[in-house]
Formats: structure tokens, C-alpha cells, sequence
């Protein structure tokens, strides 16, 4: 028999009216994840949608306004060379932040249903979505297939993750706290 918890998420675009019921996301204990809540519940996460233009998702697990479990973001960088140091002038795709409240981490046990694997895989369509459409209205030039991010070196949980969902390692853009990854987006299914 299906267990209760193998439900999909309710995923919506975030707006600044949300923010009042984000009040109790807490997604954990260490900096990267303080960095996470900070960004969703401050002006950060407005100050990027309005500089940057940037796309951010909250993911509930019922109805109700206040269930809100998640959110993911998605923006377009400005021109890189890529890849680095040499690499064509591009635009790529990233991620600003990504998160889950604490007390869903691993949950649910089933894969099929883990809020974590929900969320990327909804981001990842979504990147998809918005590549296909940039490929539609701009010139080649300006087409993306790279989704990137930053992840801290210590966040042993978050690249496990994006290693499932086939995020690379970018050897040599290391800093000193932060590894760079990137996932090619399929666009040809
Ligand atoms: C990143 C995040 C969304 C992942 O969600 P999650 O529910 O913890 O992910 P999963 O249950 O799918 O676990 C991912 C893997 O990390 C492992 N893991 C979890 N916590 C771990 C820890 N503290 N140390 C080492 N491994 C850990 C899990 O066992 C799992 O391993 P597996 O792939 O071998 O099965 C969540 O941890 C989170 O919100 N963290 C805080 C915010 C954050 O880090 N955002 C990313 C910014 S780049």
C-alpha cells in the first residue's frame, strides 16, 4: 500500500506576500544552511528578483498557506567566458540558493518521493523550460545549456544531491569555502 507521505509537492512561484508565511522555514543549523534561510525570508531573495530577474519556487506539502516545506531559484548570469578561463563569451544558467526546511531532510525514505529529488527535478524542468524558450526568442549567441551553481565545500549533503542529478564538478573555480558544478541540460528529448 502507497504510504500518506509519497505525495507530490505543490510547487508555485514565489512572491513577496509569501514571505509572512516562510516565518517558520528553517532549513538547519550549519552557515550554508543559515545562508539559505536568510536568503528566503530577508531582502535578498527580493533584491535578486529585482536585479536579477530572478525565478524562485516554494514548495508546499498540502494546501494550506502555511505548509511550505522548500523553495528553489533559478536566474541567468551575465556574460562568462566558457568555459573558463577561455571559453566563448555565454550566458549560463544558476541556481542563487535552494533549500529545505530541517525537518524534512531525507524525507521521505521513498526516492520516488524525497522533497529533495522533487524539488530538483521540478528546477530542472524549469530550467529546461526557460532554455528551450530563450532558444525560441534570441539568437544563437545568446542560447544556454549550462545550469551552474555554488555549493560550500562543506555541504557534503547538497553535492550528493546534485551529483544524482548529474551536476559535475568544475575543476580549478574552487574558492576557498565553495566548489562550482554544472549540469548540461538535455534539450534534444
Ligand atoms: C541540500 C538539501 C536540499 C538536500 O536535502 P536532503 O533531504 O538533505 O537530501 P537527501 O536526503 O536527498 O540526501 C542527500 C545525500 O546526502 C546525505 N547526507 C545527508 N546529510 C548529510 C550529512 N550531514 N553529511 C553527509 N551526508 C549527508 C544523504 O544520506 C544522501 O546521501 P545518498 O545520496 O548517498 O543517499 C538540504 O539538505 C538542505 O536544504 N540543506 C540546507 C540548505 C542548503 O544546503 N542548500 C544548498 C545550497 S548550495
Amino acid at each position: 500500500m502507497a504510504e500518506p507521505e509519497n505525495q507530490p509537492l505543490y510547487a508555485d512561484e514565489f512572491s513577496a506576500a509569501d514571505q509572512p508565511y516562510l516565518a517558520g522555514l528553517r532549513c538547519g543549523d550549519e552557515a550554508w544552511s543559515m545562508a539559505a534561510t536568510e536568503w528566503i525570508s530577508s531582502s535578498e531573495v527580493l533584491d535578486s528578483i529585482e536585479n536579477f530577474n530572478t525565478k524562485v519556487w516554494i514548495y508546499r506539502n498540502s494546501e494550506e498557506y502555511g505548509s511550505i516545506v522548500g523553495f528553489s531559484s533559478l536566474a541567468t548570469t551575465g556574460w562568462q567566458k566558457w568555459p573558463p578561463p577561455d571559453g566563448k563569451r555565454s550566458r549560463l544558467l544558476y541556481i542563487p540558493q535552494l533549500g529545505l526546511d530541517h525537518r524534512y531532510r531525507g524525507f521521505p525514505p521513498d526516492p520516488d518521493w524525497r522533497y529533495s529529488n522533487q524539488i530538483m527535478e521540478h528546477l530542472i524542468g524549469e530550467a529546461q523550460k526557460f532554455a528551450l524558450q530563450i532558444r525560441v526568442d534570441k539568437s544563437p549567441s545568446k542560447h544556454v545549456d549550462l545550469l551552474t551553481l555554488k555549493v560550500h565545500r562543506h555541504n557534503v549533503a547538497a553535492q550528493k544531491l546534485y551529483s544524482r542529478y548529474s551536476f559535475e564538478l568544475l575543476d580549478g573555480f574552487e574558492d576557498k569555502e565553495h566548489l562550482m558544478m554544472f549540469h548540461k541540460l538535455d534539450l534534444e528529448g
